[in-house]
């Protein structure tokens, strides 16, 4: 494993790709709505990305992916190509947008609900918020990423909701997938947490089989197997010497930017 620390400049270059990222979705908010297309989104972000903030969405070409974001529908847990579907009413809706600036990534998404939708539904993006936000909350120097995993696992038992165990969250940094893998579950995979070191967590929260299926048509699309709905928040965080910073950080949320022990 080779986990790269980052440098007060790299930091620095960070807390902007990542604010880049997190106003990309804040942008956004006001069109995601029934009847538009995930296309129509999608090439709303790539223009706002290259023309408004100057930057690159690492998704476009990434391993050939063919859009600037994903956005993932109901069953789709993650890696859903934007497209002609239009949006419907009681669709749930993860947006994943990642942005490269001055060489630095930023990564993360948020659920939408498109008018209404069912408790259940309501509930499944609540627990992937908070369960988000706690392992968040027990980030700082000296804690090992298997208490992130604990953490997620706590709150999604407490929903009875199954958390997806072949996506994980990484290390970010110049380079998109970095070391080391976050795991969302229960696990021993020991890694000692330092200040300096920046990665993503990002849950995806199943509403029955935490089982995953690729689809065979487009390499990319990620659906649950039992086709339940899914769904998945994700921040880009940097340990601090006392805690956590959380990069991508929107103005329209609860938590605090800085986390401090
Ligand atoms: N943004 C996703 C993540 O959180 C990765 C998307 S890769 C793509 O790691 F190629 F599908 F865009
Ligand atoms: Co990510
Ligand atoms: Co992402």
């Amino acid at each position: 494993m080779n986990i790269i620390k980052k440098t007060q400049d790299e930091i620095e270059k960070m807390r902007i790709a990542g604010a880049l990222a997190a106003d990309v979705l804040m942008m956004i908010k006001e069109h995601v709505k029934a009847g538009v297309t995930t296309e129509y989104l999608d090439n709303l972000m790539l223009d706002y990305m290259e023309n408004t903030q100057k930057a690159k969405s690492a998704c476009l070409g990434y391993y050939d992916y063919p859009k600037a974001t994903c956005i993932s529908i109901n069953e789709v847990i993650c890696h859903g190509i934007p497209s002609n579907k239009k949006l419907r009413n009681g669709d749930i809706v993860n947006i994943d947008v990642t942005v490269i600036k001055d060489d630095f990534h930023g990564d993360t998404s948020m659920m939408f609900i498109i008018g209404e939708t069912s408790p259940r539904n309501q509930q499944l993006c609540k627990c992937a918020q908070e369960s988000l936000y706690e392992a968040i909350k027990i980030v700082k120097p000296g804690v090992n990423l298997t208490e992130v995993g604990a953490t997620i696992q706590k709150i999604a038992d407490k929903y009875d909701f199954s958390i997806v165990r072949d996506y994980c969250g990484h290390g970010i940094g110049r380079g998109f997938h970095e070391d080391p893998q976050v795991l969302h579950y229960k696990n021993n995979v020991s890694v000692i947490l330092e200040p300096g070191m920046t990665f993503t967590i990002e849950p995806m929260i199943n509403a029955g089989t935490y089982k995953a299926k690729v689809s065979k048509k487009d390499g990319w699309t990620v659906t649950t197997a039992d086709k339940l709905p899914s769904a998945q928040y994700e921040h880009t965080i940097l340990v601090t010497d006392d805690g956590a910073e959380i990069l991508t950080l929107r103005p329209d949320e609860s938590i605090d930017r800085i986390i401090r022990h």
